[in-house]
């Protein structure tokens, strides 16, 4: 099928035009000059004309941090790679990047298979695997370089969650050798989760429970200081780093100054951290605040961690807004952790709304058209081993288009998401802007408020490595 799209403003990373936008099949095959007559522009030819007068035409979004059914904190997060995709799609998100997980012990070619038939058949939108080693060893080791062959080019580490994904330092240093040799990515949680434990352990001796002793023990300076430590490790091993769900100001300045000085660092932040906080959400009253347990945690709004988090968007010593979805409903999940915070499963889910919610950076003057193009779609696919087939409205990409409404206001609620999720973190939090259409490589997959897809149109992508690697 042919689609034509104009009328509309194209936005790319690198700025704006008004050219039309021609699709056949699965792919973009030519962005054609307006005002061109019928003929020229090939309308007559086209199957469908798509009208796209006052909307912007952008790239569809690519989140690179996604957990679909993850089994967590003692329970499995409540959105599947089907509603989980679906969600996304309704938010202009067209490409998942989501974790297959490896725990200690366990065989990392098994894990990925499991990750596979979970995903395969039941996805609405184009996914890919980043792996988290859980157990960094000989095989383990082993089987990176075999993954990043076949198209599994990153791998997360983390230094918090002892006992359950918890590398040591050796571990780190010895996979990020690994990466430096078949040109793996490392992303890493940033958290010194041993000194973490130490205060978790003191806070619920003395009493403190309630969900806002999460932000009180997992302090900024562990987030700073594991984040400074990654740094140094990555230097020594020579790999690059990408540092995931960074959120305080501290660990901010450890990226900044690392890239100053050259290093090939990168860090991510997401909707949460830009939008949210520790006293009125984390501590929302009654049990509330478990909704917004996740891990790194909301920060203090006494400080300037939004402020600065958005700085970092516009300065470039954040790259990518992903949104570490990692749904877990109130009922019969949060509530695990009623009487003790630690057993709060962490997550947050909001694979729906990140491309809405930077767009109101744009709104606010916090950054630009281009910058939200890039930070939601082209970097991230770029970044990961997708571009330019993801991530750019150019010929021979594929057509993972949206139009977005910049005239149109609603307000997110749980009534009206499409995620699994008995809850919403951005509850009544006001829009301007929506996303209007939404096309899957060529598929029209949202339009007139409706999904029109189906489960298993999601093709597998096998990624190639990143274009930040040097
Ligand atoms: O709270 C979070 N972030 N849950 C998902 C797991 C992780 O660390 O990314
Ligand atoms: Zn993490
Ligand atoms: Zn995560």
């Amino acid at each position: 099928m042919t689609v034509l799209i104009k009328g509309g403003t194209v936005v790319s990373a690198s700025g704006q035009s008004l050219n039309e936008v021609l699709v056949d099949g699965e792919h973009i095959v030519a962005l054609l000059q307006p005002g061109s007559t019928p003929a020229e522009s090939a309308e007559a030819g086209a199957e469908r004309v798509i009208d796209a007068t006052g909307k912007y035409v952008i790239p569809g979004g690519v989140d690179v941090h996604t957990h679909m059914e993850l089994p967590f904190g003692g329970t499995v997060a409540s959105d599947d790679f089907e509603s989980g995709t679906r969600a996304a799609a309704w938010g202009g998100t067209t490409t998942i990047i989501d974790f297959a997980v490896q725990r200690y012990g366990e065989n990392v070619r098994d894990c990925l298979e499991q990750w596979m038939a979970k995903a395969e058949g039941n996805c609405a939108i184009d996914y890919g695997f980043h792996m988290i080693i859980g157990g960094v060893d000989d095989q383990s080791l082993k089987e990176m370089d075999l993954l990043v062959d076949e198209g599994i080019t990153s791998f997360k580490l983390f230094m918090a969650y002892p006992g359950v994904f918890l590398s040591d330092d050796g571990q780190i240093l010895r996979a990020m050798q690994q990466a430096a040799g078949n040109g793996g990515m490392i992303m890493m949680h940033a958290e010194n989760g041993l000194a973490i434990d130490v205060l978790a352990e003191q806070a619920v001796e003395r009493g403190e429970t309630d969900p806002i002793n999460h932000g009180y023990v997992r302090r900024a300076e562990f987030e700073s200081e594991a984040t400074h430590r990654a740094i140094q490790l990555a230097k020594v091993g020579a790999a690059p780093l990408y540092i995931v769900h960074l959120s305080a100001s501290e660990a901010l300045e450890q990226v900044a100054m690392a890239r100053d000085k050259g290093a090939n660092v990168f860090a991510e932040t997401c909707p949460q951290y830009l939008y949210l906080n520790l006293e009125d959400h984390l501590g929302a009253p009654g049990f509330g605040g478990a909704a917004y347990v996740c891990s790194t945690p909301l920060r203090t709004k006494h400080e300037h961690h939004h402020q600065d988090l958005w700085k970092g968007l516009r300065t470039n010593d954040l790259s990518v807004v992903s949104t570490d979805h990692c749904p877990f409903c109130m009922k019969e999940q949060k509530e695990l952790g009623l009487d003790d915070f630690r057993a709060i499963p962490n997550g947050i889910g909001g694979v729906e709304h990140r491309v809405d919610l930077i767009y109101q950076g744009v709104r606010q003057h916090e950054i630009g058209l281009a910058r939200w193009v890039e930070l939601c779609a082209t970097t991230p696919a770029r970044m990961f081993g997708l571009y330019p087939r993801k991530g750019v409205i150019q010929p021979g990409s594929d057509a993972d288009i949206v139009l977005y409404d910049p005239a149109a206001g609603w307000t997110i609620s749980a009534d009206s998401h499409h995620m699994n999720l008995d809850h919403s973190a951005y509850e009544g939090i006001r829009l301007e802007g929506k996303v209007d259409l939404v096309m899957s490589r060529g598929r029209v997959i949202i339009e007139h408020d409706a999904y029109h897809g189906t489960k298993g149109d999601g093709q597998y992508l096998r990624r190639g490595l990143s274009q930040y690697l040097i």
